[in-house]
């Protein structure tokens, strides 16, 4: 199909295709940057986390909220705040710096539910992530992660949900939505249920994605390595909105996300004797551990990917011409 560009008889008709190719070549080129560039966000974040020396830890003897009881503020210094007595958290952007959490206390295995408010009015640039992560090793990159991003857009453009799952290292396994609500106007629901069956991506109690453990087919499954809780809001607007076309305005700033009603259902890893909460019995009875939807939730999540979803790895071609992953078989 490719039109030869020495014949000269015919040069003149090929210019409208000439221009296709170079158009759908530079527009290939960068969504894959945008999509590279959107896997190792949260990698980047965890980063500067470490190297973040101003740890502010609250001092948690007095303060008794569940926010206080339950993260820490990593990075950003004021810009992160717990107010109401523990019960809300809120994160900010300006020029200078964005800001970010972790959870105390790392999980092999559960549910985890926070409520968000995302950044209003143009959050164009913005970036807030919500998502869990295992350590990564200095031998190498092996680590864990499952992710919700949310990328901001200019005033009356939606939002982007963005998720993801690395295991062993290995993410590339993005699946995108449009939401069916406004998520500045009011609060919602994201939550991740994890356990050795699948992982659940879950809105206002919705499933928007299943990731099957599909090890049968040689897939590794984040199953062996504890994970934290992070958030962030952050700008990336070198690529987060429509590309990277639309920038942030900083004459709008600070920005600002909120979060409430946390809670989580789960094992809790200890790093000291490096044992789980959990014993193999609560495997087979707690609902958590092994949970998995069933055939008709399954069916409404797929109507709800076909009216929502606007990006799925599974189906692209152009970055996997050889297929996507063999867990795309099943999920
Ligand atoms: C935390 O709880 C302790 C004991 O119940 C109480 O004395 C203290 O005032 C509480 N602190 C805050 C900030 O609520
Ligand atoms: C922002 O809105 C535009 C126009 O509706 C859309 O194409 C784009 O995917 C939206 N999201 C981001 C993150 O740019
Ligand atoms: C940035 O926001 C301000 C305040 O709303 C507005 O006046 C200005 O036009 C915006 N700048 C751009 C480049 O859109
Ligand atoms: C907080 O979350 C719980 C479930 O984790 C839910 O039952 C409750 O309604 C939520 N509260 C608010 C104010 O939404």
């Amino acid at each position: 199909m490719r039109p030869r560009i020495s014949h000269p008889t015919r040069s003149n008709k090929l210019v409208p295709y000439l221009a296709f190719i170079v158009f759908s070549a530079i527009f290939v080129f960068k969504l894959d940057v945008f999509i590279a560039q959107t896997i190792s966000t949260a990698r980047n974040y965890q980063e500067s986390t470490t190297r973040d020396k101003n740890l502010i830890s609250p001092p948690a003897a007095i303060e008794n909220g569940t926010f206080h009881r339950h993260f820490i503020i990593s990075w950003g210094e004021h810009r992160a705040r717990i107010l109401d007595g523990g019960e809300l958290l809120t994160l900010s952007l300006d020029k200078i710096s964005g800001s970010g959490f972790q959870s105390r206390k790392q999980f092999l295995f559960g549910k985890i539910d926070m409520q968000i408010k995302l950044v209003p009015g143009n959050s164009a640039g913005t970036v807030t992530t919500y998502y869990m992560m295992s350590q990564i090793s200095s031998e190498g990159d092996f680590h864990d992660e499952i992710d919700f991003e949310f990328l901001g857009n200019s005033s009356g453009n939606p939002y982007t949900l963005h998720t993801n799952v690395f295991s062993q290292g290995k993410g590339e396994r993005e699946q995108q939505f449009f939401l069916w609500f406004d998520p500045t106007a009011d609060f919602h629901t994201y939550s991740i249920v994890w356990n050795p069956k699948n992982i659940i991506f879950f809105v206002d109690n919705i499933p928007i994605r299943e990731f099957k453990n599909t090890e049968k087919l040689g897939v590794p499954f984040p199953k062996d390595q504890p994970m934290r809780i992070y958030s962030s809001l952050w700008n990336a607007d070198d690529w987060a909105t429509q590309h990277g076309r639309v920038k942030t305005n900083w004459t709008l700033a600070p920005f600002t996300a909120a979060y409430r009603n946390y809670s989580s259902d789960g094992c809790i890893w200890s790093r000291d004797t490096r044992t789980s909460s959990c014993s193999a019995d609560d495997f087979s009875t707690k609902n958590v551990l092994k949970m998995e939807l069933d055939r008709r939730s399954r069916m409404n999540m797929k109507r709800l990917q076909r009216k929502h979803m606007v990006y799925d790895y599974c189906r692209d071609k152009w970055r996997f011409p050889r297929g996507p992953g063999r867990e795309c078989r099943v999920n």
